[in-house]
């Protein structure tokens, strides 16, 4: 040994406990399931990539072994290239039952050059209807970028490439549910929606084009129960002034459906947590 056997214990201590960190990153046979789809899902390069597929038979899909209660968890997608249109690429949290609460992201494709939309939603006690629908600012099928979710007791941060692009508040003082007892898994699948994803319908599967990929890699969850806890980024009660104007650009330059501005949708009266000066 070229150095004291102290440094050299504190040298392991530190490589333990880095690896203790990192954990949760990057290996996909630890982290999830492959559910459905058999040899349509597919984990790689010794667990760094993941890949889902269509075909004309069948879809695919996953899910994570654990279950999260509060956390931030990043996931780098490659979605679909070329012509996906009438596919959708869903990646979401949610809890089980009918009272189930549930965080999602889809990604509804569409024809080589025409953009994919990025549809949200949140359901709280069974009930969803309160979708956000964005075009990216990017092309998501030439690279893979990071979609990510804080969900802390104050509220939801739905981020792309760390640019928040929705935050759902926790708005139980009037009343609306907010998701904070149900732990949640992460699910993911590709599947034909062709009756509604792409133009409303209008724009089926080329299933000449098939089979569709999507690719995922880099998965990283931090929750309260990890050893990372005390750094506990994923605590943010306020976005700072930065992140605040980077949500106001994308809700203004790329935001295409809000039903907190859907009138026709709710003639009674927009839903209570659409009224945000009272946060
Ligand atoms: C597909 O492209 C059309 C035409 O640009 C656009 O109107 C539509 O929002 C795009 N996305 C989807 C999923 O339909």
């Amino acid at each position: 040994m070229a150095f004291p056997k102290s440094i050299g214990l504190s040298v392991i201590v530190i490589i333990v406990v880095l690896m203790g960190y990192g954990a949760s990153a990057g290996d996909f046979y630890n982290d999830f399931d492959i559910t459905w789809g058999d040899h349509r899902a597919r984990i790689f390069k010794g667990g760094q990539f993941l890949s889902l597929s269509l075909d004309k038979t069948s879809g695919s899909g996953f899910q994570s072994k654990k279950e999260y209660l509060f956390g931030r968890i990043d996931m780098q997608l490659k979605l679909v290239a070329g012509n996906s249109a009438g596919t959708v690429t869903a990646y979401y949290l949610s809890s089980q039952g009918p009272t189930h609460d549930e965080i999602d992201f889809e990604f509804l494709g569409n024809l080589s050059g025409d953009p994919y939309v990025l549809h949200t939603n949140v359901f709280t006690q069974g009930k969803g209807n309160r979708e956000q629908q964005f075009y990216l600012w990017f092309d998501p099928t030439r690279n893979f970028h990071t979609y990510s979710i804080i969900w802390n007791p104050q509220q939801i941060i739905f981020l792309v490439d760390n640019t928040p692009i929705r935050v759902f508040k926790n708005a139980e003082p009037i009343g609306v549910p907010f998701p904070k007892n149900q732990p949640m898994r992460i699910y993911s699948s590709l599947w034909n929606a062709d009756d509604w994803a792409t133009r409303g319908g209008l724009v089926k599967t080329d299933w000449s084009k098939a089979p569709f990929t999507a690719y995922y890699r880099n998965f990283n969850a931090v929750t309260s129960s990890s050893k990372a806890d005390s750094d506990a980024a994923w605590q943010v009660h306020e976005l700072d002034a930065y992140s605040r104007r980077r949500l106001r650009w994308v809700q203004k330059n790329y935001m295409i459906y809000n039903y907190c501005t859907d009138l026709k949708r709710f003639p009674q009266g927009l839903p209570p947590e659409c009224k945000r000066s009272r946060f």
